[in-house]
């Protein structure tokens, strides 16, 4: 079952190129529109939303975090992304103009659920990125963008996170083709920069055991912090939620420009640090990142930095590098979050703690 791998979540990690694989598989035609079938909302409907709301919990939640850089870039609507379990008892602004996205790897969390039964009461249509086939999340939907990660095991997200991903980033390049906010043949230049991403993270793969030394080197480490920029904010709090619920080790994840506002108090000798950072041939995103880890290296920091083949400006300030190939800004989270995930598993290994299910969680969260 766990396919010569040790633990089902070093499985589903190197499962990664096949989830992003298969969740683009048959979504094009043959002139290579994408053709979203099961997308049964009106099309009329999804050409007059002014609005979208990701609701999602954990790692579903920071996918959809992700896909709001995406969106909003290529359709131009306002893309919110919030907590479900905090969506359904504020009093949410949603109506038939809001395009409700309840995305979740099992299809049963309650709370998810629950915000989404809150979005159609209010008159929204909800459109579900889901994994597991005929779970209830699917079922009270009134579509389905099903993500082809195949079944989640271990209690922690990870294909499952890069799926969503991928899903929710078909969903934005379809509502920009049927929008008409980005021409045919930009959808389709989208379309195969995301089919380079199978090979992109079986080339972070085939580096792993670089990142699993680290890991094992710090299995004593008792806080570690992440920062990211940009689409690489979210991944600085997957990086983060991955470590604490493996490793059980204090982590906490920043965007980058916070922290001069209060989490630079943090940095004192030796804290690790990691910095994932955006590709250089965006520089105003990139040098400001550098100068944030060229500031906490300064106060003591360990920075271990995910960054771009051939980006040596990196480099003099990293105290540590892993490199993820040459991959669009937007696209990026696909190849940055993978080194984490695999730091936070081996680091969990090395203090002998049980990876695919780690102590008072559940892999589907059933009750509110
Ligand atoms: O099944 P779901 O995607 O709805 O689950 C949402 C969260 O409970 C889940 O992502 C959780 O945060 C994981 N343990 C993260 O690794």
């Amino acid at each position: 079952v766990k396919g010569g791998f040790a633990t089902f979540m070093d499985k589903e990690i190197h499962d990664q190129p096949k989830a992003v694989a298969d969740t683009l598989l048959g979504r094009t035609d043959e002139v290579g529109n994408l053709i979203l079938d099961e997308l049964r909302i009106d099309e009329a409907v999804l050409r007059s939303v002014d609005k979208i709301i990701v609701i999602a919990c954990g790692t579903a939640a920071y996918a959809g975090h992700v896909a709001k850089y995406a969106i909003e870039h290529w359709v131009r609507i306002p893309v919110e992304v919030e907590l479900a379990h905090e969506f359904r008892y504020r009093d949410p602004v949603v109506n038939e103009k809001t395009l409700v996205v309840a995305v979740s790897q099992s299809g049963e969390t309650m709370d998810t659920l629950m915000a989404l039964r809150h979005a159609r009461e209010q008159g929204s249509k909800v459109l579900a990125v889901v994994n597991t086939h005929g779970s209830t999340i699917a079922r009270e939907a009134d579509a389905v963008l099903y993500t082809h990660a195949g079944p989640e095991v271990a209690v922690a997200s990870t294909k499952a996170f890069l799926a969503q991903i991928t899903a929710t980033y078909l969903l934005g390049l379809y509502l920009a083709q049927l929008r008409g906010t980005k021409y045919a043949d930009e959808v389709a230049g989208y379309l195969a920069e995301l089919a380079l991403l199978p090979a992109k993270i079986q080339e972070v793969l085939d580096h792993a055991e670089e990142v699993r030394e680290v890991a094992r080197a710090m299995k004593d480490t008792t806080s570690v912090l992440f920062l990211g920029r940009h689409v690489g904010f979210p991944v600085a709090l997957e990086g983060a939620l991955k470590l604490k619920e493996l490793a059980y080790i204090h982590a906490e994840g920043f965007a980058a420009g916070e922290l001069k506002h209060g989490p630079i108090a943090l940095i004192e000798e030796g804290q690790p640090v990691f910095v994932v950072v955006p590709t250089p041939r965006r520089p105003t995103l990139h040098s400001k990142v550098v100068s944030n880890i060229q500031e906490i290296r300064a106060r003591g920091a360990r920075t271990l930095v995910i960054a771009e083949e051939g980006d040596e400006a990196v480099t003099p300030y990293a105290d540590v590098v892993f490199r993820v190939p040459r991959t669009p800004t937007l696209m990026m989270p696909l190849v940055t979050v993978v080194p984490l995930q695999i730091f936070a598993a081996e680091l969990a290994t090395a203090k002998g703690l049980d990876v695919d299910q780690p102590r008072n969680l559940a892999k589907s969260v059933t009750v509110e």
